[in-house]
């Protein structure tokens, strides 16, 4: 009698931890969220590699599902399946409040997360980052610039960026690292930095959990062409190297074909 939020970790659900599967085989009733990141597989091979029956919810379904997913675990354990760490970079923190509030009990089972993984691929210091963005699909007159913010302050104190990009799981839609890029490219004219451009070196991972993940590094306009396979993409740009960063940096330079499948 529990709401139980195990992370599924990356790429496919073989990555999530055994204390995640134990407590999503022992639960009353399993669902899924898709709509903060994606698994690689079908919702029917997640299924049958748990041993059980899946109902996955959209976004609304969470959010507003809230208060039936609080009366359900009143009297059920109740498993939500999350991609990645469940409480990294998602929203579940309402969750977390509201439960707290209601005094019914809230579990996290950890896994693992794109935010340790991206940095660890590229050899890259975790400590030596500053705060993540997210590029979202420009739409029609709507394009923002701010997430390029991020960028330039961390660049102006020497860190690095993981850039996550937009996923519209609904409608199959999930920005490539190419995409990005062209983004990238875009609002740093259009905020004046000029410093970002072709010549910038920035780091690609897809796939991280994968048995071969692609991961390249390399300047900007030697990417923009590069086909780094199926989804999940994100983006590094690094802010100063260390010796040994740079050394793991060069080692996975596009031209020499990074690391790949
Ligand atoms: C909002 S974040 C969700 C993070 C997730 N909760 C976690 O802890 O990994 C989703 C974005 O992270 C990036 N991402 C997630 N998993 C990835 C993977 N396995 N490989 C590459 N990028 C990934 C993609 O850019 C994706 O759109």
């Amino acid at each position: 009698v529990a709401l139980h939020l195990v992370g599924l970790g990356l790429n496919d659900p073989k990555s999530m931890t055994v204390r995640g599967l134990e407590v999503t085989r022992a639960a009353d009733v399993v669902y899924a969220e898709f709509y903060t990141a994606v698994m690689s597989g079908t919702t029917a091979e997640l299924e049958a590699f748990l041993g059980r029956p899946v109902k996955v919810l959209d976004r609304l379904g969470v959010e507003k599902g809230g208060p039936r997913l609080l009366e359900e675990a009143r009297s059920k354990d109740v498993v939500l399946l999350v991609a990645g760490d469940p409480m990294a970079a998602t929203t579940h923190a309402d969750l977390l409040v509201r439960f707290r509030q209601a005094g019914v009990p809230l579990h996290i089972v950890h896994a693992p997360s794109i935010f340790s993984a991206a940095p660890g691929l590229l050899g890259l210091q975790h400590y030596k980052f500053g705060r993540a963005t997210t590029l979202v699909k420009p739409e029609k007159g709507w394009s923002p610039t701010s997430p390029f913010d991020a960028v330039a302050e961390n660049h102006a104190r020497g860190l690095h960026t993981l850039v996550l990009l937009d996923i519209k799981s609904d409608l199959g839609y999930f920005m490539t690292a190419n995409e990005g890029l062209a983004i990238l490219l875009d609002l740093a004219g259009r905020t004046g930095n000029d410093w970002f451009g072709p010549a910038t070196q920035v780091g690609v991972v897809a796939r991280a959990g994968a048995e071969r993940p692609t991961v390249v590094t390399g300047p900007l306009g030697e990417m923009q062409d590069a086909d780094f396979g199926p989804p999940l993409h994100c983006l590094v740009v690094p802010g100063q190297l260390q010796v040994v960063e740079q050394e793991a940096w060069d080692s996975l330079r596009v031209a020499a074909g990074g690391r790949s499948a």
